[in-house]
């Protein structure tokens, strides 16, 4: 979203008619008076709000945050009012410089937020009608807090995906690039946690780029529900004034209006959309941090961190802590808290809007936030680790990694698997009885049950380099796989992110 001083030039006029009614507009002193005691909508009530349900009820605290959406939205509002001619073209420029100096006040911490004033919304007018008199009071005509606040909220979303759009593209690019440099960097693959086959190094960090490159499609798909707009809907029936919705939407660069008013005001699965999307995202992260963690320990040395994303130890002088991954595999906790947040928050809520909507801002504040701090750090500590890859293809040799690859070369001599299978399990337990890798038996100790099937060749498939070059298939591990892989990724998924 561009900054709000663009936008005041975005909002361009309306192809639609004037309807004439500015110069029927009362003049400012003409209008009725209200007391103070009732101006904050309390016009109805004999006493004034108990101070701690002022404070309770209140959110201005937390939805401040949306002072720029809420400005965005109430100038496109403004310029839809002047185009009806519910307001005249003179009271459409005081709104706008209006708001303009309320957005300045904001930005320069002059603002006084007042709580008595309840949100972001009423704070904003107010002092907008304190700013430029009465007019201030003609800005909410036909529009209710309710598709007021929904409004806001969705471009913030907007505009929060697509800047974590932006840091997924580059992460996923720096995956692609350390993949690359590793696309022939052995390491054993595990299943358990168990050594299990070789495999190569690039082709486990793709697997990590598969996971957050779906990530980012279901985030996509996501911005398109989040990019409707709910103004024009009102409390939640509509209003008399016949907006120009598909203009409104036109002038937030909404894709279309949401359809049903009392949808539009209600519903923010919107919000648990995305809340899902972040958690999904870091539970992949937090999978990722864990093996960090564990490569980044004294017991695999596969990588060492950047010092500059570790901690030390305030009793330990020799640590050095992997506290970045290991923050992101905690944080992965709360966007699934805010998840269910905002599940519990709208189960149950009948037609349409109701106040409990009003706690939806800070699990998705927080999830958002929450989100963009993973990806920061891993964008900065990723291409920046050390890969250790005598370690890696050490750990291979070690773990029997390749005995696969022996009943392979038994079943291509003729062996059914299931013998083979059997065969070669002896061969490992021989292995381990006498404290030597597959690859130091000598050809007596392989074919120990005497039908002398196995030959010298046998050698170039019990290397770990020879095993992931014989598994050269789409999706497989061989280094000429991997490098296919990270083309296409190229060539389909990053340009499409862009
Ligand atoms: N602060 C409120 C919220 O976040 C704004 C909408 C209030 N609407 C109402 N009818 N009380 O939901």
């Amino acid at each position: 979203m561009a900054e709000i001083g663009k936008l005041l030039g975005i909002l361009t006029p309306s192809p639609h008619k004037r309807t004439g009614r500015d110069n029927n507009m009362k003049e400012e002193n003409d209008q009725p008076k209200v007391s103070k005691k009732t101006s904050l909508l309390r016009g109805r009530f004999s006493e004034t709000t108990d101070r701690f349900v002022q404070i309770f009820t209140a959110s201005v605290d937390f939805d401040k945050r949306l002072y720029r959406e809420d400005i965005l939205g109430s100038l496109a509002h403004a310029q839809m009012l002047a185009t009806s001619g519910i307001i005249s073209s003179d009271e459409l420029k005081d709104i706008q410089r209006g708001l303009d100096l309320v957005r300045e006040e904001i930005e320069t911490c002059e603002f006084k937020w007042r709580i008595d004033l309840e949100d972001v919304h009423m704070n904003i007018e107010h002092r907008l009608t304190e700013l430029i008199g009465l007019t201030g009071k003609k800005l909410h005509t036909g529009r209710s807090r309710n598709d007021q606040v929904a409004t806001d909220l969705r471009l913030h979303l907007r505009n929060a995906i697509d800047e974590v759009l932006e840091q997924e593209n580059r992460l996923l690019t720096a995956i692609a690039n350390l993949a690359e440099r590793h696309a022939e960097t052995i390491m054993p693959g595990f299943t358990h946690l168990q050594a299990a086959q070789p495999i190569t190094f690039g082709h486990h960090l793709m697997a990590w780029f598969e996971m957050l490159a779906r990530d980012r499609e279901r985030l996509l798909s996501c911005r398109k529900r989040v990019n409707r707009l709910p103004l024009g809907a009102a409390a939640l029936a509509g209003t008399p004034y016949l907006p120009d919705r598909q203009y409104v939407a036109g002038l937030l660069e909404f894709e279309g209006i949401c359809e049903n008013s009392l949808d539009a005001v209600s519903d923010r699965d919107f919000a648990i959309e995305f809340c899902f999307v972040a958690s999904l995202t870091l539970t992949h992260f937090s999978r990722w941090c864990e093996e960090l963690v564990l490569w980044s320990s004294q017991q695999f040395e596969f990588i060492d961190l950047p010092d500059r994303f570790c901690t030390g130890s305030s009793i330990m002088p020799q640590k050095k802590n992997p506290d970045v991954p290991e923050l992101i595999r905690g944080k992965s906790g709360r966007v699934n808290g805010n998840l269910i947040s905002l599940l519990t928050l709208m189960k149950s809520q009948p037609l349409a809007y109701n106040k409990d909507n009003q706690e939806d801002k800070e699990p998705l504040f927080d999830s958002i936030d929450t989100l963009k701090g993973c990806l920061t750090a891993l964008e900065g500590m990723l291409p920046n680790i050390q890969v250790n890859e005598a370690k890696m293809l050490d750990a291979t040799l070690r773990g029997f990694t390749t005995a696969t690859d022996l009943a392979d070369y038994l079943v291509n001599k003729g062996i059914t698997f299931r013998d083979a299978h059997e065969l070669v399990g002896a061969a490992v337990q021989y292995a381990i009885q006498h404290d030597k890798q597959l690859d130091e038996l000598t050809l007596e100790e392989l074919n120990s049950d005497g039908a002398r099937i196995i030959e010298e060749d046998v050698y170039s498939v019990l290397t770990p380099v020879g095993s992931v070059a014989s598994r050269n298939h789409d999706g497989a591990t061989a280094p000429q796989q991997v490098r296919l892989a990270i083309a296409r990724a190229r060539e389909q998924i990053l340009p499409q992110a862009d």
